[in-house]
């Protein structure tokens, strides 16, 4: 299987850095945000990226393939182990770029991939929500989960998480009928409703597990909410005439296209790591006594 990860939008949630470092290389800690987002999709079993990007984009491509100079640099200066990371970063994926010519909605960016897919269901992740299995043991990251509910089930399906009622103006919300405990089978799903009319809480925090008839769908649809072509408004036609399924996944859900959430994500990994762990609890001691 592959997975598509659209990555050519502009950034502007995040300007001025935006304005010369591509969102998704922003680090979390020392790593790119889409280093997670990908390391997530191979831990799903995936190894092919449909990287959707744009011109101006190439650090993201260059971060994940092979620097033979840089290598060789760090294995000649001792630090054999610096040189085995950063090669198994590139080893771990296989990158294929897609130009996005262009930013026409997160739809038109999936259609994008139609060629590379081909007649193959797909996972697509979506760069601005990182989902973290870690805190549950022997929970399998989100997009595996999404796998596994599909291959069972047969159907497209959509992860979703509950947020607040006053949330549902940022998501696509889908409501349906219960077939399990986590899992329903989509009737109504709406691009960033009102509070009045959404139907309901279950917002897509972005990942997708989709059949390939979608890109017939993609062609199809309109531009719809801010005259983008919405990957929503496509998945609705995919509900109503072949099925889609909405799967409660288990994991932790950061935004990090929002300040707030992109802090709260730092936070959260860098206490998680042993060589930082200490430091950052006294620096946040010393912030909250000022
Ligand atoms: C996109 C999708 C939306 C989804 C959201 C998740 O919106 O259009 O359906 O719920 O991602 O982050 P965006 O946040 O890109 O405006």
């Amino acid at each position: 299987m592959k997975a598509v990860i659209p990555a050519a939008g502009l950034g502007t949630r995040f300007l001025p850095i935006t304005k010369s470092i591509p969102k998704e290389m922003i680090p979390i800690i020392d790593k790119p945000m889409i280093h997670y987002i990908i390391d997530e999709a191979v831990q799903s079993g995936i190894h092919d990226i449909v990287l959707i990007t744009a011109h101006g984009k190439e650090a993201i491509q260059n971060f994940f393939t092979r620097n033979h100079e840089l290598e060789d640099r760090l294995a000649g200066a001792g630090k054999e182990e610096w040189a085995k990371d950063i090669r198994r970063i590139a080893e771990s994926c296989n990158i294929i770029p897609v130009i996005q010519e262009s930013p026409a909605g997160l739809g038109h960016a999936v259609g994008c991939a139609k060629d590379v897919v081909g007649n193959e269901t797909f996972a697509v992740l979506l760069g601005d929500d990182m989902i973290d299995t870690s805190p549950y043991s022997g929970v399998a990251a989100c997009t595996k989960q999404l796998i596994d509910i599909q291959r069972s089930n047969g159907m497209s399906v959509v992860g979703v998480m509950e947020v607040p009622e006053l949330d549902v103006v940022k998501y696509g919300i889908v409501s349906g009928s219960k077939i399990s405990e986590k899992t329903f089978r989509v009737e109504q799903i709406v691009e960033k409703p009102s509070v009045k009319d959404s139907p309901g809480r279950h917002a897509i925090p972005g990942r997708y597990v989709v059949d390939p008839v979608i890109f017939k769908y993609i062609s199809e649809t309109k531009p719809g909410k801010n005259g983008e072509i919405q990957f929503t408004d496509s998945l609705l036609k995919l509900s109503l005439n072949e099925g889609l399924l909405a799967h409660e996944f288990i994991g932790d859900r950061y935004d990090t296209g929002d300040r707030i959430g992109y802090l709260d994500a730092t936070l959260t990994f860098g206490l998680r790591r042993p060589d930082l762990r200490d430091g950052l609890i006294n620096l946040m001691k010393k912030h909250l006594k000022d």
